[in-house]
């Protein structure tokens, strides 16, 4: 396939001086809606000044830009849309194009990029972006379509700019990245998303490139699982993107244990009710088995990325409860022997509890479909059933925020009751979504409360976001140390305590790849070069003496 590379870093530059967006943290902490759910309490990190950010006023072209003055530079409309290139207004030059005819949010422009990018590389697209005068403000989102075989997928660009609120008067920037994944055709397009799904509009200045590095993966970095090994299993949660090249390599060095990290939610598995899909869980099932890694399943009980049809409101409890049941009977009897660990219900809590009402657990329970349909009992009945299909498989209640001591207590409380009426409930899974405001004494606490019930506790999903740095192009020196001193003391508590916990999974490989990406989560760079935070890992106690910190 043709390459083209377009450098935008002038345009970066640009807009965000522009923007004056990275000097100021909370404007830029925009979550998205999967997200906001599973928000970490933000927690003030060590204040950090940021430098402020140079103006640059002057307004250039980056010379491989699309910047249409020339001719439409490829773009064509996408759905009713029409496309015209204007010289009424411009970013920069004399011509820009102008979207109209649109009735639909897809609706508008596109560029075919099957020729400029390749399957599962990851690219950069931005552009400006202005509606017109009668259009108002309209909220904007950068996608792409990916055709495989003629069926059609869509995705969001991510990061803070890739889903933007723009005012007429104004050109606004938007830039996000993307994993691509297989294609036969690709496109990129900007569509509407909430204001203004018929908005006619103006772009300009539109790059697109390839930002994926060459994998500088060590092998001869120690491994963590064995730098681990007497004290807990070491893992991290796999798509089936990671189970090629170098990124297969890293995982087999480093890991002993993989958690799928999408593919057995069950709008994976069973979208359509009585079919199911199998294709990517099985092969990373297959992976783990060829690699003698053990698997952990996720989730069989969840209020997100689940089909409707399954308990959808007004559909008798009894109805709901055979959908619970027949799906966990189906998947969990499917890989009985294989998968060793299920996370069985996932985030049954609200985000925080009250500490005063703890003991009540039941109302604080988070108000979901199951719940609404089935009554609090879905929890104890899905344990149950799993249990049946497969009764040597290590069953675990998942949740995030346990670190905190009112969601700790009520979730305590809850297993403490089933575990006293006979449930099998096997292990707490602390998910540990973090961030660099996390107090390293809560986790401890709550470790050691969860080692009250005589259960062990995993550390499902470790990852430490540095909100600070959102929206920046990379993670300043002080940034990347403030992180690594967090993960240090973490891992110093979970060695202490490794007689009750059993595992460590960490959620993702490295940071361009995290749900995160946009916080520098993990201990590996996006080329899977090590941060400063697998060294801290690797020897918390030396890493600490030798930043002089405790
Ligand atoms: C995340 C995945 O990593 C993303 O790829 C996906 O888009 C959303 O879900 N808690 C969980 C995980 O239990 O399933 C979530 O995983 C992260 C939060």
């Amino acid at each position: 396939m043709k390459k083209k590379f377009f450098a935008i870093t002038l345009l970066l530059v640009l807009s965000f001086a522009a923007c004056g967006r990275n000097s100021v943290d909370e404007e830029i902490l925009i979550e998205t809606p999967d997200e906001l759910e599973a928000a970490e309490p933000e927690s003030t990190p060590a204040a950090t000044p940021e430098p402020e950010p140079e103006v640059i006023t002057m307004i250039e072209i980056d010379p491989e830009a699309y910047s249409f003055e020339a001719d439409s530079n490829g773009f064509s409309a996408r759905g009713s849309g029409e496309i015209t290139r204007t010289d009424e207004v411009s970013r920069a030059g004399e011509y820009s194009l102008l979207v109209t005819g649109r009735t639909a949010s897809w609706n508008g422009i596109s560029l075919d990029v099957t020729d400029i990018s390749e399957p599962f590389g990851e690219y950069e697209f931005s552009l400006w972006v202005m509606p017109t005068e009668e259009s108002g403000a309209t909220t904007f989102q950068l996608s792409a379509e990916f055709v495989v075989r003629g069926n059609p997928s869509w995705h969001h660009f991510t990061g803070t700019l890739a889903n933007v609120t723009a005012q007429p008067g104004e050109w606004t920037r938007m830039t996000g990245k993307l994993p691509f994944e297989n294609f036969n055709n690709a496109s990129v397009y900007i569509e509407t998303n909430g204001l203004g799904a018929s908005a006619s509009f103006y772009i300009d200045d539109v790059t697109f490139r390839s930002i994926a590095e060459e994998s500088v993966f060590d092998n001869m970095l120690p491994r963590l699982f064995e730098v681990y090994a007497d004290y807990f299993d070491f893992g991290t949660a796999v798509v089936t993107r990671d189970l090629q090249d170098e990124r297969a390599d890293f995982i087999r060095h480093h890991f002993n244990t993989i958690t799928v990290g999408n593919d057995m939610k069950p709008s994976s598995l069973q979208n359509t009710p009585g079919r199911f899909t199998w294709n990517a869980a099985d092969e990373i099932a297959g992976f783990a088995r060829e690699n003698n890694m053990y698997l952990i399943g996720h989730t069989l009980v969840w209020h997100e990325q689940s089909p409707e049809w399954m308990n959808r409101r007004g559909m008798s409890r009894e109805e709901a409860i055979n959908n619970l049941e027949s799906h966990i009977e189906e998947v969990v009897s499917r890989y009985a022997g294989q998968i060793i660990v299920w996370d069985v219900v996932n985030e049954a809590f609200t985000n925080s509890a009250d500490l005063r009402n703890a003991e009540n657990w039941r109302t604080v329970l988070r108000q979901t479909p199951w719940l609404e349909v089935i009554g609090d009992d879905y929890i104890e009945i899905a344990f149950r059933a799993a249990h049946t299909a497969d009764p040597n498989a290590i069953l675990i209640y998942n949740d995030f925020n346990l670190d905190e001591p009112g969601k700790r207590e009520a979730v305590f409380h809850m297993v403490q009751e089933l575990l006293e009426n006979g449930v099998p409930i096997h292990g707490i899974g602390m998910q540990g979504h973090y961030n660099t405001g996390t107090r390293p004494a809560n986790v401890e606490a709550s470790i050691l409360r969860f080692a009250e019930l005589g259960i062990p506790v995993h550390i499902t999903e470790l990852d430490i976001t540095v909100n600070a740095a959102q929206g920046h192009e990379t993670l300043s020196e002080a940034h990347e140390l403030q992180q690594a001193l967090l993960y240090a003391r973490l891992f110093r508590i979970f060695r202490e305590n490794s007689d009750v916990i059993d595992r460590v999974t960490v959620w993702g490989l490295d940071d361009a790849s995290s749900w995160r990406a946009d916080r520098f989560p993990l201990a590996f760079n996006r080329n899977l070069s090590a941060k400063l935070s697998y060294y801290a890992i690797l020897d918390p106690d030396a890493f600490l003496e030798e930043h002089d910190a405790s």
